[in-house]
């Protein structure tokens, strides 16, 4: 059954995948109702990202509300003026090592943030049934899979880092919200997304702007880490067919079927930019550098999607050299975003756009 979506408060909609969602809304489904997008605006979040769909639809389908996911008075007054009848949770500090130098942020946002969220759709919802909460989460929580398993939707969760422990820890709680309180949630856990608008200190677009910057490649470790990567569109077309078709109380796996040892990436990534820049295939693999590895770095994420792909239908549209091509050339088209993102200048940016303090 297809569920009726009316106004849909996305937190964290300024961040990587939550814009991409915002954008795929608008471009590619006929939803006539309306994006409330809640977002704090830290280092990672850049209304930047939006500014098409600002100009096209604020105030009418659009509507942004600069607010921290853990102000429980600030998100009640949120929901109440729009009648939010569907969350998608993005909101959260999303990256390992900065999890790994300053975890508190990542306990506060992840954990108490999600909290703050479920207590106040409990409180406002009260018992409807024509209601989602849905959080996004990750395959980190399952820990590191070594060999040639993969991760199930009921296989144990087993965080190493204090990302995915938070991340584990939200997801448990949304889980609880549905079992003792009847809840509507539903939970799905992605690999590693890549695309436009990621903030490049995650590996693919780094890599990116290393390579044309003729900077040094970190590879941590021996570099055979690997990791499944899935285009970001494919990822929130599966979050739309949850949010539409999804059961309340099920979790969903969301993967690329496309694993990848970071070393063999980050090569092909040289190869790739190399022949586009008519450099020659082997002219940035010089610019490689070993160095000192991650702490708990888990050697390897592995998921398996075939629950989303027959109950909902899901399945991945890019294949990987089709979905890095479009990357590249976003961030070779995009040096503006990428200076400002990287001086923090976008800050003062949108100050100056959307009067924001
Ligand atoms: P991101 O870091 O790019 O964006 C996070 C957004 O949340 C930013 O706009 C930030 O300003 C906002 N935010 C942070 N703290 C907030 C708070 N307290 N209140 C309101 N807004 C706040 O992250 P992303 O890569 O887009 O990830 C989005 C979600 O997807 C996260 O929950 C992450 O755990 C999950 N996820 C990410 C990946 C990935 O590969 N990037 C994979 C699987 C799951
Ligand atoms: P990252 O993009 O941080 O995602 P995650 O840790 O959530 O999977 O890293 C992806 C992989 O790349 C991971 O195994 C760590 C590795 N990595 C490097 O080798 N060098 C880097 O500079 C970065 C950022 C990551």
């Amino acid at each position: 059954m297809k569920r009726k979506l009316k106004n849909i408060l996305v937190t964290g909609g300024a961040g990587f995948i939550g814009s991409n969602f915002i954008h795929y809304i608008f471009k590619n489904t006929s939803f006539c109702g309306k994006i409330i997008n809640v977002d704090k605006l830290t280092y990672a979040g850049n209304l930047e990202n939006l500014v098409e769909i600002e100009n096209k639809y604020a105030g009418d389908r659009y509507f942004f509300e600069k607010a921290d996911i853990c102000n429980f008075d600030e998100i009640k007054k949120i929901f109440e003026k729009y009648d939010i009848d569907t969350v998608v949770n993005f909101a959260a500090e999303s990256h390992v090592d900065r999890s790994i130098y300053g975890p508190k942020d990542f306990v506060q946002t992840n954990i108490m943030g999600t909290f703050n969220l479920l207590e106040v759709a409990r409180e406002n919802w009260k018992d409807r049934e024509d209601v989602l909460f849905h959080h996004i989460s990750t395959d980190e929580v399952y820990g590191s899979i070594e060999g040639g398993g993969y991760f199930y939707e009921d296989t144990a969760y087993k965080p190493n880092s204090p990302y995915s422990a938070s991340k584990a820890s939200s997801d448990h709680l949304v889980r609880a919200y549905n079992k003792t309180y009847g809840l509507p949630v539903t939970v799905s856990n992605c690999s590693n997304n890549y695309g436009p608008y990621q903030f490049p200190e995650k590996l693919i677009p780094l890599m990116i702007l290393n390579i044309l910057e003729e900077k040094n490649l970190p590879v941590y470790g021996d570099g055979k880490n690997i990791r499944d990567w899935l285009y970001v569109e494919d990822h929130c077309r599966a979050i739309w067919e949850i949010l539409n078709k999804g059961e309340a109380g099920e979790t969903y796996n969301i993967g690329g079927e496309n694993e990848w040892e970071n070393i063999k990436l980050v090569n092909f990534l040289c190869e790739k930019i190399g022949q586009l820049q008519g450099k020659g295939e082997d002219y940035y693999k010089s610019l490689i550098t070993f160095v000192k590895d991650r702490p708990g770095h888990d050697r390897r994420y592995a998921i398996n999607c075939d629950k989303i792909k027959r109950e909902l239908g899901w399945s991945r549209q890019y294949n990987f050299e089709e979905g890095l091509d479009t990357t590249i050339k976003w961030y070779l088209n995009h040096q503006d975003w990428i200076d400002r993102v990287r001086s923090g200048e976008y800050k003062k940016w949108m100050e100056r756009n959307y009067n924001l303090r």
